[in-house]
């Protein structure tokens, strides 16, 4: 848990994060993340529309692990793709978290209803404020999430600091793979929320084969699928003895042949929305 990707900016990424879309904030967020640092992550990954950014503040606070041995992200929300309006957004979000700086911090999506019509000037603003908090020592790195190729297309045309990571739903079920060999090709990490397919994967029999085969949970071999494809998982759990086994993912290794029958089940257990359908 402690070994790292390296981003394209020098710093230094743990290769499996904490996911917490969907954990409820109050006293289940805070066990969870503070059972998830207990477990040994060092990574987690929260968003200011999860609402529970200030639960995942006191769990780091508590655990007593150092701020430099952490690696904290949260996300820009659909509403505040304006300049200022993302000055103050970052500010927000480090006051309710309790840091003076954010590992990483990526714009959530590339095409919210509200700018729907300007979405290009709108990124290109909300990137602008980014840029400046990294340089004011508020943010190390800078990112995206749910980003198409076109998406990423339109930023560069104005982005002076280049995304280090696109963080898009990503599994066995949806290997996305046009944007896969986009980030790769523009050096961004692909981080994979929901890499168990929000659970949806774990009853697929081909994934329950090979659990059985190696020995390990269906999770298990799911998100050793995920580190052997160069993804960065951000597994979700409330439950302490999940959040433990999907950490324990380092004592075996899938075979070439194994990895070609996951790559084979795209589609398995449904797709993610094209992100310019959405409707928030
Ligand atoms: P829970 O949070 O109640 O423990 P994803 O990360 O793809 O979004 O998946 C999250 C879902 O999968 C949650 O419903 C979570 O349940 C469940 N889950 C996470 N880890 C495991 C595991 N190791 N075994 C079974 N279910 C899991």
């Amino acid at each position: 848990l402690t070994s790292t990707y390296k981003l394209a900016n020098g710093e230094k990424i743990p290769v499996v994060g904490f996911g917490t879309w969907q954990t409820p904030d109050g006293q289940v967020a805070e066990d969870s993340v503070l059972a998830a640092l207990k477990a040994g992550y060092r990574h987690i990954d929260t968003a200011m529309i999860y609402g529970n950014e200030a639960s995942v503040g006191r769990a780091i606070h508590k655990s007593g692990v150092r701020r430099d041995e952490l690696f904290v992200t949260t996300k820009l929300w659909n509403t505040d793709h304006t300049y200022e309006r993302a000055v103050k957004a970052i500010d927000t979000s480090l006051q309710t978290l309790g840091l003076d700086y954010l590992d990483l911090y990526l714009i959530h999506w590339p095409n919210p209803v509200a700018f729907r019509e300007n979405w290009q000037d709108a990124n290109s603003e909300a990137w602008r404020a980014m840029e400046e908090a990294v340089k004011a020592g508020k943010i190390k790195s800078i990112g995206v999430s749910n980003f198409m190729p076109r998406h990423l297309d339109a930023l560069y045309k104005t982005a002076k600091i280049k995304p280090v990571v696109n963080q898009i739903y990503l599994n066995p079920s949806d290997q996305q793979k046009e944007v896969v060999a986009y980030n790769q090709a523009h050096d961004m990490i692909s981080e994979a929320y929901s890499p168990l397919g929000t659970g949806n994967l774990l009853a697929v029999p081909e994934l329950v084969a090979l659990a059985e085969k190696y020995e390990k949970s269906v999770a298990q071999v799911t998100l050793r699928w995920s580190l052997q494809k160069g993804f960065l998982p951000l597994p979700k759990s409330v439950t302490p003895t999940r959040i433990v086994e999907n950490a324990q993912l380092f004592d075996f290794e899938l075979s070439a042949k194994d990895m070609q029958a996951i790559d084979a089940l795209q589609g398995v257990a449904g797709q993610a929305k094209n992100p310019d359908e959405t409707t928030f």
